[in-house]
């Protein structure tokens, strides 16, 4: 099985860097306190795939949001991680394929797409190190 190390010691809050892991986009987010609380100020029954940042994120570390960068619609890369991306509409990623829009904690919020972003197995292996995989 191959893993992914990535340092998060260079990503700074508000960020998002796209990387790869298994051949697949991956993104890496670390969340504004005001893009946490956009999260977590989201009722669950609003969500088509209703899951808390919580959920999504490990205990004491809910600003990495970690995610696969595939649309659950038909497979783009959503746009969003990256220097002066487009974020979409709910600030987080956006699919131009057919306007599936994401919000702060990767989850679907408008367009075709039926479910969050997929957040893989991954942990942390020191403060600034996580493995994915
Ligand atoms: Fe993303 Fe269709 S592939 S909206």
């Amino acid at each position: 099985a191959s893993t992914t190390e990535i340092d998060l010691s260079k990503i700074a809050p508000g960020q998002a860097i796209k990387t790869s892991f298994r051949k697949q986009p991956l993104f890496v987010r670390n969340l504004t306190p005001a893009e946490i609380a956009a999260a977590d100020a989201v009722p669950l029954a609003e969500l088509r795939d209703p899951q808390t940042l919580a959920e999504r994120t490990k205990e004491g570390k809910k600003n990495w949001l970690i995610t696969l960068g595939v649309c659950t619609h038909l497979g783009c890369v959503p746009l969003g991680a990256g220097e002066g991306e487009n974020k979409g509409p709910f600030g987080g990623y956006f699919c131009p394929c057919h306007g599936s829009a994401y919000d702060t904690a990767a989850r679907i919020r408008k367009g075709p797409a039926p479910t969050n972003l997929v957040v893989p197995d991954y942990a942390f292996t020191s403060d600034t190190v996580v493995t994915v995989g």
